[in-house]
């Protein structure tokens, strides 16, 4: 017997709650068509939460999200805050869930559709049909390391120092979320750093590869130049299946990969941590984009980023891939049927809103489920 599926639904600000309300509808409509329900509080986060509570994230809210199988976020921060000292900043609430949570593995997924080939600057013969998925080392690496900062040199000079720190905790526990992954998937995994260069590049091979031989055998592992790898991305992306890489390296190649497919409101993410006693990581999904002031309030945003983080949370969270993938078909269709928010227009596509591309999207679930 399956445990329960307790989702955390925290909309944030801007655009967050417009997009949010489109992935409730279709949790609602999971509820009633398909043989799965959802125990779903909601709760508030970011801006919207240091109007209400005080402070961007209360700890009542903390403690749901940790109890949670799934937290899905909307978008933090905008204009309204943006005075404020660092420390009480919409953002700190999302950085409070990431560090409290663990999550030291960041999914960038770069999917994509048929429908929206053309989107992307590259060829479409190289992009078609692309579905790779990035694991990015999130809580450690270069951006922590320590000694770190800027001091003054006795000739007169300054020097800027960071340091690349890794255990093989460290990358033990991001490797295995990748395996893990690559199983669910195409179980072809990449790890990309720079042991020609760095020792903890180096060491980063080594303990990939043990755990590889330890554990996940059935999973076909290679090993590339992260540099390469930047170039492999652009010249043929579907040799990729998952790709594993430290944090520095990972902000970089997760950023380019996004780029393959296109606009901000169509990428999903997801950032996972250690798993549970079910064997059920902490986890966190949440569109690529952020709150979108410029647009915020008008129906406008493109609801499908928040979709597909939705459709990974079945995925990878709730072992649910068939209804992850009635998800994403649907949003095929529904874009090869030429329905585009104005951030994906082009010519000869009907413009629409948020609310009737959500409902576009349900009426398809309808019909295929
Ligand atoms: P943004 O991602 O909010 O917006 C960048 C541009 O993309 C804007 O022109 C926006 O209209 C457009 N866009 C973004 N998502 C869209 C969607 N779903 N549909 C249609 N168009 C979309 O990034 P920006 O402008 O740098 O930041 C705005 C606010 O969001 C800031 O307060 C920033 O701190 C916050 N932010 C929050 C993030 C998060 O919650 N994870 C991530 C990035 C920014
Ligand atoms: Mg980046």
């Amino acid at each position: 017997m399956a445990a329960n599926k307790k989702l955390l639904i925290l909309p944030g600000d801007g655009i967050g709650p417009e997009v949010m309300g489109q992935v409730q509808q279709v949790i609602n409509w999971m509820d009633k068509r398909r043989a799965v329900t959802f125990d779903v509080e909601t709760g508030l986060v970011g801006g919207a939460a240091i109007d209400a509570e005080g402070s961007p994230l209360a700890d009542a809210t903390m403690e749901k999200a940790s109890n949670a199988d799934a937290v899905l976020l909307g978008a933090v921060g905008g204009p309204k805050w943006d005075e404020l000292p660092f420390e009480q900043k919409p953002e700190r609430g999302l950085l409070r869930l990431r560090k409290e949570m663990e999550l030291y593995a960041n999914l960038r997924p770069a999917l994509v559709f048929d429908a929206l080939v053309e989107a992307s600057t590259l060829k479409p013969e190289v992009v078609k049909g692309l579905d790779i998925m990035i694991v990015r080392e999130l809580t450690g690496g270069i951006y922590f390391g320590e000694p770190r900062g800027i001091e003054d040199l006795p000739d007169g000079q300054r020097r800027g120092i960071n340091t690349q720190v890794y255990t093989t905790n460290e990358i033990r526990r991001v490797a295995a979320v990748a395996f893990e992954l690559a199983r669910k998937r195409g179980k072809r995994v990449t790890s990309c750093e720079k042991a020609n260069v760095m020792e903890s590049g180096v060491l980063w091979r080594q303990e990939v590869q043990k755990l590889h031989d330890e554990s996940f055998q059935d999973v076909a592992l290679s090993h590339m130049y992260a540099d390469n790898a930047a170039m492999q991305l652009v010249r043929n992306p579907k040799q990729f299946d998952v790709i594993v890489t430290d944090n520095l390296f990972g902000d970089i190649l997760s950023d380019e990969a996004a780029m393959l497919t296109g606009s901000l409101g169509m990428l999903p993410s997801a950032s996972l941590g250690d798993p549970d006693k079910h064997g059920r990581r902490q986890a966190l999904y949440e569109p690529v984009h952020g709150s979108a002031p410029d647009i915020a309030g008008q129906d406008l945003a493109n609801p499908i980023a928040s979709l597909l983080s939705f459709a990974m949370a079945l995925r990878y969270t709730f072992d649910l891939a068939e209804d992850a993938d009635l998800i994403e078909q649907a949003v095929q269709r529904v874009l090869a049927g030429g329905l585009r928010t104005a951030d994906i227009m082009s010519p000869g596509a009907a413009k629409v809103s948020t609310v009737t591309m959500g409902q576009a999207i349900l009426r398809q679930l309808d019909q295929m489920a």
